[in-house]
């Protein structure tokens, strides 16, 4: 599968941000970033807290900051950690549908960046 270099920009912003998680607990920085139907993007890191359960994901992080701004028209997200495959967790999926049902989801897989739409990823999601 080839990613468009839109997708590809996106994916080195993602590991751009990565620089900035608050890992020091486990040690696995991941850094998201969201590129909205306008073209803008915003990322997001993980942060890690002392009292482990309180740890907030770096694709919700990305998701909250942009809606937080006003920005909910979410067309791709991309995710990186320095790990061969690092695919959203199950939660950051559910969220990520809140807002863009067709969202496009980048990660890497056994050492590829590959794509899928977010359908794919969580094909039931919960909703009220
Ligand atoms: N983490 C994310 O930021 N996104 C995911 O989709 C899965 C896991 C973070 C949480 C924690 O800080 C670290 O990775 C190890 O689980």
């Amino acid at each position: 599968m080839t990613l468009s270099d839109a997708d590809m920009e996106l994916y080195e912003l993602a590991r751009a941000a990565s620089a900035n998680a608050h890992a020091p607990y486990s040690r696995f920085p991941v850094g998201a970033a969201l590129r909205l139907r306008n073209g803008d993007v915003v990322t997001g890191v993980n942060v890690e807290n002392a009292s482990y359960g309180l740890t907030s994901c770096a694709e919700r992080n990305a998701v909250f900051a942009a809606v937080g701004s006003g920005q909910v028209d979410f067309e791709a997200i991309a995710i990186h950690a320095d790990a061969a495959s690092a695919p959203p967790c199950g939660a950051c999926r559910q969220v990520m549908t809140e807002f863009a049902p067709e969202l496009q989801v980048i990660w890497r897989r056994d050492g590829q960046v590959v794509s899928a739409p977010r359908s794919q990823l969580l094909p039931e999601r919960f909703v009220l």
